[in-house]
């Protein structure tokens, strides 16, 4: 059955997007990306057709949904950075809120086919309840943070307007690599706490700068969620297959419940690589909230998912792989 769909996959030559392209390939559904890049996140045998382009490009968008007729969309093309969101936040505006708008618009035009959206722990801010559940009121902190919350709220309206089901998948932390090395994380630069620690644990960099060390948090250095790339690609196929059975989706945590410090990566890392860090205490990034750790009990109710590599020593270790392979 899968065989006959195809999926749109914005986003799919970022570090997400290419596990996701790997995950539901697998599953037999035909995968077409659109990315700003053309280097595919995921060997280019997973990708059906990989076009060059923006989604906030409307005619660019629809004639490629109606050449196309999309059983289903996952959209994750958007800006990642918090910190860098608080300070150019017209980037995150005009990219991940007016691109995203103008996308749904077209998908409205075309039928509107169900639509996974990368939503972001991110949306929450600080000073709630931890774990965090999907009934706490957010209270975004960055231009970022206020991105994905406002798409997750457009949704609901066109879900009203013009019957396009979502599921809005708030990640947390995504980390590691897919564990047969076909894939991993690769951003430029990178911002990433995993990946840094491994280079400066590697020699490639001279240090692992701690971003704070006076959060309100167990060693003073901030908590994440972290949950690997690969369990996030299977959430993205339970929760494609629920929006295809007709269901009407929602707004998902997608983490594995537990919280690791940025001390406690860098430690790992360490352990991992067999290497001593020199680690150094900077200042706090702009934005940085003190702890973000997820109940993921409703979206595991909702769609059956159960992560596979809930050890941090797991993410680190496929990353590491990784990370030497390049
Ligand atoms: N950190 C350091 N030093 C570094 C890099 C990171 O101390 O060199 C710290 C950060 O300040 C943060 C933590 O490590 O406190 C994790 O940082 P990441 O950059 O790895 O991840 P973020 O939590 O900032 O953000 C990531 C994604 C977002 C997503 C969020 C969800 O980049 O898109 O997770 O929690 F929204």
């Amino acid at each position: 059955m899968a065989a006959e769909r195809t999926i749109l996959v914005t986003g799919g030559a970022g570090y997400i997007g290419g596990h996701v392209t790997m995950e539901l390939a697998e599953a037999g559904y035909r995968i077409v990306t659109l990315d700003l890049c053309a280097v595919s996140g995921a060997p280019a045998d997973f990708v059906a057709k990989a076009v060059v382009g923006n989604v906030g490009d409307q005619g660019l968008v629809a004639e490629l949904l109606a050449r196309e007729g999309f059983d289903a969309v996952i959209h994750l093309a958007g800006y990642i950075e918090s910190g860098e969101s608080v300070e150019n936040p017209g980037k995150y505006y005009e990219n991940n809120i007016v691109g995203s708008l103008r996308f749904l618009a077209e998908l409205a035009k075309a039928g509107a086919p169900p639509v996974i959206f990368s939503s972001s722990a991110a949306v929450y801010g600080g000073g709630l309840s931890s774990p965090l559940s999907e009934t706490e009121i957010p209270s975004p902190e960055t231009p970022y943070a206020v991105s994905k919350l406002m798409i997750e709220q457009a949704l609901a309206g066109y879900r009203v307007a013009h019957g396009l089901r979502s599921a809005s998948l708030r990640y947390f932390n995504a980390a590691g690599a897919d564990p047969s090395g076909r894939a991993g994380e690769d951003h430029d630069p990178e911002t990433h706490l995993i990946p840094i620690a491994l280079q400066a644990a590697a020699g490639r960099r001279d240090e692992l700068v701690v971003n704070g060390t006076g959060f309100p948090t167990a060693d003073g250095s901030c908590v994440r969620d972290y949950v690997h790339v690969s369990d996030l690609a299977t959430a993205h196929r339970l929760a494609l297959d629920c929006l295809l059975a007709g269901d009407p989706g929602g707004v998902f945590n997608v983490g594995t419940g537990q919280g690791h410090s940025v001390l406690e990566v860098a430690a790992e890392a360490g352990r991992v690589t067999g290497q001593t860090l020199t680690l150094e205490v900077g200042p706090p990034r702009p934005g940085d909230t003190a702890e973000l750790v997820a109940d993921p009990a409703r979206f595991k109710a909702w769609c059956g998912w159960e992560p596979r590599y809930v050890d941090l020593a797991d993410m680190v270790r496929h990353a590491w792989a990784w990370e030497q392979a390049r």
